[in-house]
């Protein structure tokens, strides 16, 4: 019996070394550093770390594989590519002080100019090709967000999510990408002060026209992104982000923006697809991300000052789940 438990110790002793080995090893490397470093707040897929870090993507791979077994970086698949992100560090990790301590020494160090450069590059392409979308779409959005889901499957527990905030119909609202206008005009009956953000001239237009049919004037319309929110000094109570977060190419940048912008004790509401692997989206709906894990948001959202409040998700038959996320400013 003595044997027996000296015998499960021992073992139990020499897989917790080789583990730790593996991290440490996986630890010990410049370029994986630059890695991690550079997924400090952002997902990549292999082809655009190829591009930042300027090596061939075999020799890449071999690094990734390394930070994966490692439990490192976490993976997920985007249609045909594989996204990387750091790995939550979750409590019961064994090595999450040594993997937490380096996070934090690499973070105080700036990306170098030359992969800055090239990641706005990338963020800008991501961009490009979701404003072009929404450009040469704007006639037949409707049609084509139809394909994933209809306003008025989830409003009403939209609402519900809204009323139980308790905001009074005084608070600053801000609905960043109303496209057409449905829930901007719905929000224009609940609140005095209301902007809407849109980055899409032709999408602006037609939530523009929405709220005039509707006889709403005291809207305000701002075309632009969050960046250009901030620039024009808009504060709110409330932001919300209707289907349009996987429109984004950089979420966490947006989540960052949020905060700024919200005011304390402020909300910010994400309602948008849980993860799935439906790649026509990205050709149909202009889609960049194809939905979010709940923990992609919370992340972002904790990563940016925010901190998690109450989640709501809705299973659709089509086989899309919808998730619809609150997240609060705290008071200083
Ligand atoms: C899928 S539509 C959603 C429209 C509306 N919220 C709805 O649910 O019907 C996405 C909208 O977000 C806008 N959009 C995309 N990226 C944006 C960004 N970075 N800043 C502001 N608006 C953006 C698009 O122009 C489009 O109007």
């Amino acid at each position: 019996m003595a044997t027996a438990t000296l015998k499960s110790s021992d073992m139990e002793i020499s897989s917790f070394v080789e583990d730790l080995t593996r991290v440490q090893k996986a630890l010990a490397d410049s370029l994986r550093l630059q890695i991690l470093r550079l997924l400090k707040n952002e997902s990549f897929g292999v082809l655009e770390l190829c591009r930042i870090l300027d090596i061939r993507q075999s020799a890449l791979s071999h690094h990734l594989k390394v930070l994966s077994t490692a439990r490192l970086v976490s993976t997920r698949r985007e249609g045909n590519s594989i996204f990387y992100r750091r790995a939550f560090l979750a409590d019961e990790d064994k090595f999450r002080d040594i993997k937490r301590s380096t996070f934090d020494v690499i973070d105080n160090f700036p990306v170098p100019d030359k992969q800055a450069q090239k990641i706005k590059q990338i963020q800008l392409e991501r961009a490009e090709l979701s404003l072009s979308f929404f450009n040469r779409n704007s006639d037949k959005f409707k049609e084509q967000q139809g394909l994933i889901v209809e306003h008025g499957d989830y409003s009403a527990s939209v609402h519900d999510i809204i009323d139980n905030l308790g905001m009074s119909s005084n608070a600053s609202v801000l609905e960043v990408g109303p496209g057409e206008g449905e829930f901007l005009v719905e929000l224009a009956e609940k609140f005095k002060t209301l902007y809407a953000l849109d980055n899409s001239k032709d999408m602006l237009e037609k939530s523009h026209d929405a709220a005039h049919a509707a006889q709403h004037s005291h809207v305000s319309f701002v075309l632009g992104d969050t960046g250009v929110a901030r620039n024009k000094n808009i504060s709110a109570d409330l932001i919300i982000f209707n289907m349009v977060l996987h429109h984004i190419s950089s979420p966490a940048k947006t989540f960052k923006d949020s905060s700024q912008l919200l005011n304390e004790s402020g909300y910010l509401l994400i309602i948008d697809l849980g993860s799935h692997d439906q790649d026509w989206v990205r050709e149909s709906c202009g889609d960049l991300w194809l939905g979010f894990d709940n923990e992609d948001l919370d992340y972002w959202a904790n990563k940016a000052g925010l901190t998690t409040e109450q989640s709501s998700y809705l299973g659709l038959r089509n086989g899309f789940q919808i998730q619809m996320r609150v997240f609060k400013k705290p008071a200083r």
